[in-house]
């Protein structure tokens, strides 16, 4: 029997967090064992937004983390092949392909281009960026990956990709899967700032593989109701950050509950609903620490995962090539050229 392919994926930028846990990491540990599952380690979309020498010179520190940060979430490295994206040339030449299927104005509705542009202080954006959507395109379909766990935000690139995909098969003949997104069931998660999604450029993070001591600082320094000065004063919970915490993290849902309710009637301190916060997200980070310790223990493992698994896409990715230039005539419009010069080679040649 063969299983479906899923392909996901991030920019190594740094270190992952609760947000992208509650995003995409649950959904794909809970879906990496039923599938050929490959992750990608997106260096050249980071080139979108980051590009200096000193943002590249880390890519393979930051590689080596995120992976190790997704192993310590619980996904088994026997079924799951990482690759950095830079390493496979022919992802470019499929993006090349591909920009011919899509338009200008589709690509400047895809809120998260002009999200990214911003976030990074661009006014204008630059045409790579506009082309994120595409280059992931070429990233889904080089595999022909069947299943795509993402992030919501991340949800519309994969609809692009769609779109292309049902387009070429109409120009050129079937060739691509059209690729099912499965985006995360939980609402995105809120910075420990409350304002706006947890993001690390905005520093409102918490990372998973921070230490407990962190943990409790970060915690103890988070928003809450703002209107609240005293705990006998009834609090928010709606767009309370550390509620919208308690609810992802905290398995105690009578807990929670009776602390909802103590809030609203001013009957409980932030200290002591985020004393509890703090138990719960310790329960919740211990076991990603000891897989994490455990991988880390594996000298070079992750590393060896890392070029084992570029080279095996690799050799998948060249096939879907071949196929592609194939179905589109290209193959045989460069045949036609060489066997026209070899006959002219053969006509004019002055015999010996
Ligand atoms: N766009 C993803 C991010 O936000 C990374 C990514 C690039 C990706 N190519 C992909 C995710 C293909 C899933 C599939 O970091």
């Amino acid at each position: 029997m063969s299983v479906a392919r899923m392909l996901t994926g991030d920019r190594p930028t740094g270190r992952l967090h609760l947000g992208h846990y509650v995003g995409s990491i649950a959904n794909r540990v809970a879906l990496h064992q039923r599938h050929d599952s490959y992750f990608i380690i997106a260096d050249l979309h980071m080139l979108t937004t980051r590009n200096t020498r000193e943002d590249i010179a880390k890519v393979a520190g930051n590689a080596r983390e995120m992976v190790t940060d997704i192993l310590a979430c619980g996904v088994d490295p026997r079924r799951a092949t990482f690759y950095l994206q830079s390493a496979i040339p022919e992802v470019g030449d499929l993006n090349t392909l591909l920009q011919n299927l899509v338009t200008v104005p589709r690509l400047e509705r895809v809120p998260s281009v002009r999200e990214m542009a911003r976030d990074a202080g661009r006014e204008e954006i630059p045409y790579g960026l506009l082309g994120y959507p595409v280059l992931q395109a070429a990233d889904i379909l080089c595999v022909k990956a069947q299943v795509v766990p993402v992030g919501r935000d991340n949800a519309a690139h994969v609809e692009v990709t769609r779109e292309i995909a049902r387009r070429f098969n109409h120009l050129y003949g079937e060739v691509f899967p059209v690729p099912a997104t499965i985006a995360s069931a939980t609402p995105i998660l809120v910075g420990t700032d409350g304002q706006g999604k947890m993001s690390k450029s905005r520093g409102n993070a918490i990372s998973l593989s921070a230490d407990p001591a962190t943990v409790r600082r970060t915690v103890m320094a988070m928003y809450t109701d703002p209107a609240r000065v005293r705990a006998d004063v009834p609090g928010t919970v709606e767009g309370n950050p550390v509620f919208a915490f308690h609810d992802v993290f905290n398995p105690d849902r009578a807990q929670v509950e009776e602390f909802k309710a103590r809030y609203r009637a001013g009957r409980i301190g932030d200290v002591e609903v985020k004393e509890a916060l703090v138990v719960a997200l310790e329960k919740f980070l211990d076991p990603i620490r000891e897989r994490r310790a455990r991988i880390e223990a594996d000298t070079g493992l992750v590393d060896r995962l890392i070029v084992e698994g570029t080279e095996r896409t690799r050799e998948r990715v060249r096939a879907t090539l071949v196929e592609v230039r194939r179905a589109m005539g290209l193959t045989s419009a460069y045949q036609q050229v060489r066997r026209r010069a070899e006959r002219t080679r053969k006509a004019t040649a002055t015999p010996a």
